[in-house]
């Protein structure tokens, strides 16, 4: 399937159609629906939710989603298990700083889904709040089978490597420096124009993602809704033995499927997928003094039922011109009520000097002392802050969490994990001299 081109906008009420004459006029599911399809609704929210919050979807398909064969387990990579799920552990959780190199390159033939590793998460989709936090690195187009997740929506962060997404709603390509978001239960496949794809992934299982306000700042700024680009329909007529696999309550599952789930010939509504290119968020600082909290470069936010707490919030570090006067213009040295889980798309992070590749991570949980390096400290308490500094070379985010965000085994065990990591904090001179 090709791209056929987008609608901008965010959480509209869009509308397409790969074959002129599909869309029923006046109602959503006409006793007959044109060119002999099925009418079937998608729900991602409550019926009775409130207008602006309610997310649903009219499909005008070749066949119902209910038509496959009987899931059964699903026994992962050559037999292995999987290694995306939701078992975030129950018992102590380190409350050390935690950072991981790049995820490896897989030595054998491996695609988007069984390229997923979870790294850490909270909550569960049981209770519909937390996130589950993966990485993924894949050489394969997935072939012959399709994915969904029932447990919440994803957001894909990539890093290395462009993805080819071809969902029950359209096409979407995007390539680093962009995200996708892909709604809980959209069926689709992942190929992978450039051979290899590494990047990063947040499972929401909470209230879907949404814009932030913007209180004081007005009605423009941040991430401008009419930057978020949702695909136009495309389907395809195809026949085979293939296979469905579905993330369902933390495990996943297969189902054997004689058709391809992309066969949406036109649909209407808003709960679709979207993406969005993070060098168009529009980055909002000090012109006088001091260093903002994060929450200026929020991009989107799952919030909770408590007013300004996020179930998750993805903040991105862009470009940006440090102007700020007699300031030290790092991110600070801090601790925080929330959980950071950081990845870096791009360049270099200008709170570490080195050690935080490209493809890597880090996780600082709830009040874990962690700021810049000592280097980047040494740097930035004798910069002259009379001209500005243009960081121009960077991509860096955060998926942040009001609850702790527990590293799962798979990730405290992995070989590519900084076991050193706190010793680049161990350089940090007392420079404390009272006067005599
Ligand atoms: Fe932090």
């Amino acid at each position: 399937m090709e791209s056929n081109g987008y609608q901008s906008g965010f959480g509209n009420e869009f509308a397409s159609e790969a074959l002129p004459g599909t869309l029923p006029p006046g109602r959503n599911s006409p006793q007959r629906v044109a060119h002999g399809l099925y009418a079937e609704q998608i729900n991602g929210t409550a019926f009775t939710a409130p207008r602006h919050q309610n997310r649903r979807s009219w499909m005008y398909r070749i066949r119902p989603a209910a038509m496959h064969g009987r899931f059964e387990p699903y026994a992962g990579l050559q037999g292995a298990k999987p290694r995306l799920h939701n078992d975030f552990g129950d018992g102590p959780v380190t409350p050390d700083q935690l950072r991981w190199s790049p995820q490896p390159m897989p030595a054998e033939a491996t695609d988007f889904v069984d390229g997923l590793v979870t790294m850490a998460g909270n909550g569960s989709p049981a209770a519909a709040s937390g996130i589950g936090v993966h990485v993924y690195a894949a050489n394969r187009d997935m072939q012959g089978r399709w994915f969904y997740d029932a447990d919440g929506e994803l957001l894909i962060v990539p890093q290395q490597g462009r993805l080819h997404i071809e969902t029950e709603l359209g096409v979407l390509d995007v390539a680093p420096q962009e995200i996708v978001v892909v709604p809980r239960g959209i069926r689709f496949r992942v190929a992978l124009p450039d051979g290899e794809a590494r990047g990063y992934v947040c499972e929401n299982f909470g209230a879907f993602l949404r814009l932030p306000d913007l209180g004081p700042i007005g009605s423009n700024g941040l991430a401008n809704p009419r930057d978020f680009l949702t695909p136009n329909a495309a389907y395809e007529d195809v026949e085979g033995d293939f296979e469905l696999v579905a993330k369902f309550q933390g495990h996943l599952w297969r189902a054997a499927i004689g058709h391809s789930p992309l066969d949406v010939v036109a649909w209407h509504g808003n709960h679709a997928p979207y993406k969005y290119d993070l060098r168009l968020f529009n980055t909002i600082g000090s012109i006088s003094y001091d260093h903002p909290d994060p929450s200026i470069f929020l991009v989107l936010t799952s919030p909770t039922d408590s007013p300004g707490v996020g179930n998750l919030d993805f903040v991105i570090f862009g470009p940006r011109a440090l102007v700020a006067q007699d300031t030290f213009r790092p991110p600070w040295f801090h601790r925080n009520v929330a959980s950071e889980f950081m990845g870096l798309v791009h360049g270099a992070y200008d709170a570490k000097a080195e050690g935080f590749a490209p493809g890597g991570c880090s996780l600082h949980n709830c009040m874990t002392g962690h700021g810049p390096d000592a280097a980047t400290f040494e740097k930035a308490s004798a910069a002259d802050t009379s001209r500005p500094d243009y960081i121009r070379d960077t991509m860096a985010f955060m998926f942040e969490s009001r609850a702790v965000i527990r590293p799962t085994a798979q990730a405290l065990d992995a070989a590519h994990r900084q076991r050193d990591y706190q010793a680049c904090w161990a350089g940090l001179q007392k420079h404390f001299a009272p006067p005599a």
